[in-house]
């Protein structure tokens, strides 16, 4: 297990996304989608890639149980300190844990939601996403879901930004497997439309909904710019509530969310 993968970004990864005007944003925009799909009455969830385990609190104080895992042991740190804070240690369990190696886990139960989100699905190859789907469904329930949040191969905004630096290069650079710096942590990224990303899944699942996130709330990276600008970053914000809804969207965005839906 390569742990050390984000190990750097651990610490200060909730100072320079969680937390961020655009993180609060694009988070805001996932949660109200689950908000929208989530029953009242309490569900089992799997978090892959929990990074500080932001979903996993948001998910126990609904009410839901939550499996969060990460291959991190950092974040996995980070992550319990949080659940110790808050008082939900009856309520999410966090297990350090690589996604492609999830058959080796032994789980308590079944889970009604698989989750995953802001990228960590952008570390497999297109190999492990292939396993990753058959896997699944010995993880869910019949009736489960997969919800995912998956970087595209082509931002808008940010192609839009490159333009306007007259970094030409860069402008589809998504195209292309990235070593990307996050917070000193250099780690592969892979890119996948949402069409490419629902061609690995579609034989165990039915597509449920895709909405852009990131439409024109800019990419996290731009934060600096826009901290000060919040009128700005709300009218964008309606833009997306707006626009963002649909799978052409979805392609063109810094996220985008699928909502899968395990075939019967
Ligand atoms: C951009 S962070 C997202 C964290 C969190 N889901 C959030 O919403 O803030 C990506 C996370 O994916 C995790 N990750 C990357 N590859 C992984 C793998 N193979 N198995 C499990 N976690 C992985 C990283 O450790 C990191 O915490």
């Amino acid at each position: 297990m390569t742990s050390a993968l984000f190990d750097s970004a651990a610490q200060n990864y909730d100072n320079t996304f969680t937390n961020t005007e655009i993180g609060k944003l694009q988070r805001a925009r996932v949660w109200n989608y689950l908000n929208s799909i989530l029953p009242n009455n309490s569900l089992n969830i799997l978090e892959l890639n929990c990074g500080t385990g932001e979903d996993a609190i948001w998910f126990a104080n609904k009410g839901h149980k939550v499996w969060a895992t990460d291959i991190s042991k950092k974040m996995v740190e980070v992550a319990r300190l949080k659940v110790e804070q808050f008082n939900l240690s009856d309520k999410i369990t966090v297990e350090q844990l690589d996604i492609n190696e999830i058959n080796k886990a032994s789980f308590p139960n079944r889970f009604d939601l698989v989750f995953s989100n802001f990228g960590g699905l952008n570390c497999l190859t297109d190999n492990e996403l292939n396993v990753l789907s058959q896997r699944l469904i010995n993880l869910l329930t019949s009736t489960g879901r997969f919800v995912a949040v998956v970087m595209p191969d082509f931002c808008m905004i940010e192609s839009l930004y490159f333009l306007s630096k007259f970094k030409f290069k860069e402008i589809f650079r998504r195209k292309m497997m990235q070593i990307v710096n996050v917070d000193n942590a250099f780690v592969k990224t892979y890119y996948y439309n949402p069409n490419r990303f629902w061609g690995y899944f579609k034989n165990e699942f039915n597509i449920n909904k895709v909405l852009g996130v990131g439409l024109t709330i800019p990419p996290s990276y731009l934060n600096n710019f826009f901290e000060k600008k919040l009128n700005t970053l709300q009218l964008l914000n309606g833009t997306e509530n707006f626009f963002g809804n649909n799978l052409f969207s979805a392609s063109i965005s810094d996220h985008y969310l699928i909502d899968l839906r395990i075939k019967k």
